[in-house]
């Protein structure tokens, strides 16, 4: 098991940590927060002792108590936080989206290559097995893959405070949020893993008052069909997605956190696929991240990191095209 130091103490580094340990791929050794209090407060929420604490980044860092860093921050602090994590040689796992823009990107690519540690985008969603059973369904029909419409529409829970007056870090251009950048990053990656890049992107946006997108519509063209992207932070919805393959089709019942497949055939006959999905949703993640160092599989590595390059290229294109601007493009 490798030795994990977490940045961001939300419920969803709990999580991590939870799926980490379950599957045994890590074991949590440090804990940074803004303030010791806090890194306090949740290793006792974990129930754990004998973790060490931080509230300093650059001491953080320069521990030797962990190899591997899960960044889970607000995604405007991801690349500053990934960068300093590579030059002290650490691996990284940080939340999606990775960065706020390909520049940035850029410069991660760069330098983990350079340093010879791992970068890892936490996507999870790929990585698990129903996922991959879609990924087997399009491969298998290929030849009559025909579009997708994708939807992930979730009411956030910080959006009743945004409604009142205050600007949660989600809905606050400064930290790079909104609804393409929180939810439309996983439809987008569902597009980029199951076909390919698209040879263009339109996003067109609902923006809220503090200049981030609360809910839009995206389109990602390809050679012989087109993929419909509907994303959301301010409203329910309850539509599946599809994939289309003529007069087949395969339905999900969420593009980001997918729990049924269920094939329409020729006929119209609907019939559930058979597979599996584990309780914690970051499970089958942390197992390929660990799997990855541990055998130095470089070529599995270079295809997720494809992944998250050409992830984070088209939700430039699309953020670009909705005239969607985030503090963190001012620096370049
Ligand atoms: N994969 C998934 O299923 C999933 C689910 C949810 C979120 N995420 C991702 O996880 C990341 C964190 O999301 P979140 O909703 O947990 O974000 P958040 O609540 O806004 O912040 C996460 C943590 O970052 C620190 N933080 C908050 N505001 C900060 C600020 N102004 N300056 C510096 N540090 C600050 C806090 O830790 P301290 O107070 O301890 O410093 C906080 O616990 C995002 O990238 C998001 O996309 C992924």
């Amino acid at each position: 098991m490798r030795n994990l130091g977490i940045i961001g103490t939300n419920w969803i580094t709990q999580q991590f940590i939870e799926a980490a340990e379950e599957t045994k791929s890590f074991k949590l050794t440090q804990v940074y927060s803004r303030t010791e209090e806090k890194a306090q407060a949740f290793v006792e929420k974990l129930g754990k002792s004998n973790i060490n604490l931080s509230d300093s980044l650059e001491s953080f860092f320069a521990s030797d108590d962990f190899d591997t860093v899960y960044i889970a921050s607000p995604n405007a602090l991801h690349f500053g936080q990934a960068r300093l994590a590579i030059e002290n040689g650490k691996n990284v796992i940080v939340e999606k989206p990775s960065t706020s823009n390909v520049r940035e990107f850029a410069i991660l690519d760069t330098l983990a290559h350079a340093k010879g540690v791992y970068l890892f985008e936490a996507a999870r969603q790929i990585h698990e097995p129903i996922f991959k059973k879609a990924q087997e369904f399009v491969k298998d029909n290929q030849d009559e893959l025909s579009g997708a419409t994708l939807s992930y529409i979730k009411y956030s829970s910080r959006y009743d405070d945004f409604l009142a007056g205050n600007l949660p870090n989600i809905f606050n251009p400064k930290f790079s949020g909104g609804a393409l950048y929180d939810l439309g990053v996983y439809t987008v990656y569902d597009a980029v893993v199951l076909f390919g890049a698209p040879n263009s992107v339109d996003y067109e946006a609902e923006i809220l008052n503090s200049g981030i997108d609360g809910s839009g519509s995206l389109t990602l063209k390809y050679d012989k069909f087109d993929v419909n992207i509907l994303i959301g932070k301010t409203k329910n919805s309850y539509m599946p997605s599809e994939i289309y393959f003529g007069k087949k089709t395969l339905l999900l019942d969420s593009a980001g956190d997918i729990n049924r497949l269920t094939e329409a055939n020729e006929e119209k006959k609907l019939t559930e696929l058979p597979t599996t999905k584990s309780d914690n949703p970051m499970d089958s993640e942390a197992i390929e991240f660990a799997r990855i160092m541990n055998e130095k599989d470089t070529t599995s590595y270079e295809k997720l990191f494809d992944y998250a390059r050409k992830v984070n290229r088209v939700l430039e294109q699309a953020r670009t095209s909705a005239g969607l601007v985030f503090e963190a493009d001012k620096e370049e």
